[in-house]
């Protein structure tokens, strides 16, 4: 099922058999010189929507929470970020509009590597509001779980499968397959890279991370991405995701 295609009805009585709801979450960044700005939010969407279609009875896929913490990539246009504190407080209103009607395990699956420290900390934050409550030792338990796609089993391999050289940590070869495989007339082809394989290293502020990766790739070679391989990655990471979420579910 899909939250958004669902009538209220239809969730009333998904409650009655389950308190599970999964939801994608990623940012709104430039992904280099042929990713689309929307790569890590479009590829958990993706990725879980495939599950879904195989299982709809099975699990339920609420809205994607688009826009993260994606504030190193402000030097390049078309790249919007929440504040670290913004972005906890509307994971807490996403999440306490859900409890209120009863979901209890919240699976967020996510696309993006700058997210992980604030959906930590968001997680924290839900928590200790309930347990700071007069009645919160009254109040049912939540569990809460952050899956990076990336880190489903057997991913991390297809990926070395497909890009011994190349793949990278930003912009890379397999997210941007993912998003041409969903979206291929928007694919960019023919772009040159240079160099071919983009450097690696770290950063800290937006300026800084324009200065040392300056079309916005970080270690990879996403013109050898591919709708083909991103239909595998789809379909292995939506396999693994619906035996991931049919434990958590329990
Ligand atoms: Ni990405």
């Amino acid at each position: 099922m899909i939250l958004e295609l669902s009538t209220w009805q239809d969730i009333e009585a998904w409650l009655e058999r389950s308190s599970t709801i999964l939801i994608p979450i990623g940012s709104m960044e430039q992904h280099g010189p042929n990713g689309f700005i929307g790569t890590d939010a479009i590829c958990p969407s993706v990725i879980a929507r495939e599950a879904e279609s195989s299982s709809s009875e099975s699990m339920l896929v609420g809205p994607t929470f688009s826009v993260g913490c994606a504030q190193h990539h402000l030097g390049f246009p078309g790249t919007i970020t929440l504040r670290p504190s913004t972005m906890i407080a509307a994971m807490v209103d996403w999440t306490e509009s859900l409890v209120r009607h009863g979901f209890r395990r919240f699976y967020w699956f996510n696309g993006h590597g700058g997210n992980i420290a604030t959906i930590d900390a968001a997680f924290s934050e839900i928590h200790a509001k309930r347990s700071f409550r007069s009645d919160g030792d009254k109040l049912p338990g939540l569990e809460l779980k952050l899956v990076n796609w990336w880190d489903l089993p057997k991913v991390a391999g297809l990926c070395t499968q497909l890009y011994p050289v190349g793949h990278g940590s930003h912009a890379t070869a397999s997210e941007v397959s993912v998003t041409y495989a969903a979206y291929p007339d928007y694919r960019k082809t023919d772009v040159a890279m240079s160099p071919k394989v983009a450097p690696s290293g770290d950063f800290g502020d937006a300026w800084q991370y324009r200065e040392r990766f300056a079309d916005g790739r970080i270690g990879s070679d996403p013109s050898l991405s591919n709708a083909e391989d991103g239909r595998q990655l789809i379909e292995l990471a939506a396999a693994q995701l619906r035996s991931d979420l049919a434990k958590f579910a329990g």
